[in-house]
């Protein structure tokens, strides 16, 4: 579905990826991961459109990403959670759900979009009309996660979702994105947490300062003597 091939992209005269290349296949969960700085973010910023590679290629169902614009890889179907939530703070839940679908036009369908987001989000049903930014961290991360439901995606990008939040809550964001798969959503995910992306991807790739150093089964890097030793404080 996705094909990442060598890409390298820079900050300026910073070289942050080298050479990446990597592959998400339709109704996978492949994780990302690796430690701060090590590239996570730029590589999903770059798969969406908001920073350029210096070379590479990055193809979504036959579609060129790297000549296509943000808005218009949202309409190939691929959305994207960013870190740190970032939802519209003095708008309401439901307004910032509504503006997740703004690229679709049949109100039925939106409709359906939204009582399926409140039907897995019980917490936002009953804070339809509180300010965004009230609502605690892990609210914010539903309404995050919410918003990209909103658009109708087949393929969501999901950087550092549990970041910040407590162990339960997290439990919680993971049985999410488990759910959101089985519904036939595609996912990327990038995390810290290593322990549980791996538990829960199909495959995954391990970056270290902006090079894929290992990849495969993400069980079999559960077991790794490396993973273990670097991701997981074995
Ligand atoms: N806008 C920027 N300008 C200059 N350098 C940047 C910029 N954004 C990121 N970098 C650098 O690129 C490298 C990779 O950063 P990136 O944010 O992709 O890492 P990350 O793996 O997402 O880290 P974290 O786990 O802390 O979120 C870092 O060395 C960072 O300092
Ligand atoms: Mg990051």
């Amino acid at each position: 579905m996705l094909q990442v091939q060598n890409i390298n992209v820079s900050y300026g005269s910073i070289h942050a990826i080298h050479d990446v290349s990597l592959e998400v296949h339709e109704g996978e969960i492949v994780s990302l991961i690796g430690a701060n700085g090590a590239g996570k973010t730029t590589i999903l910023h770059t798969i969406s459109g908001l920073k350029r590679p210096d070379s590479g290629s990055i193809v979504l169902e036959g579609h060129d990403l790297v000549k296509t614009d943000p808005p218009k890889i949202l309409t190939l179907g691929m959305a994207h959670v960013p870190e740190g939530r970032r939802v519209f703070q003095r708008l309401t839940v439901q307004e910032n759900l509504e503006l997740g679908a703004y690229i679709l036009k049949d109100k039925d369908q939106i409709q359906e979009l939204m009582a399926e987001v409140y039907r897995r989000f019980p917490r936002l049903d009953e804070r339809r009309k509180q300010l965004a930014g009230t609502l605690s961290g892990g609210e914010q991360q539903m309404l995050a996660t919410g918003r990209a439901m909103m658009t109708g995606a087949k393929m969501i990008l999901m950087d550092e979702p549990s970041m910040g939040l407590s162990p339960l809550l997290v439990k919680d964001i993971f049985r999410i994105i488990e759910d959101l798969n089985d519904q036939g959503k595609t996912i990327l995910l990038v995390e810290q947490n290593a322990k549980m992306a791996l538990s829960i991807a199909d495959r995954a790739y391990v970056l270290e300062t902006g090079k894929i150093v290992m990849s495969g089964d993400a069980h079999d890097l559960l077991e790794d003597d490396k993973v273990r030793k670097a991701y997981l404080g074995a």
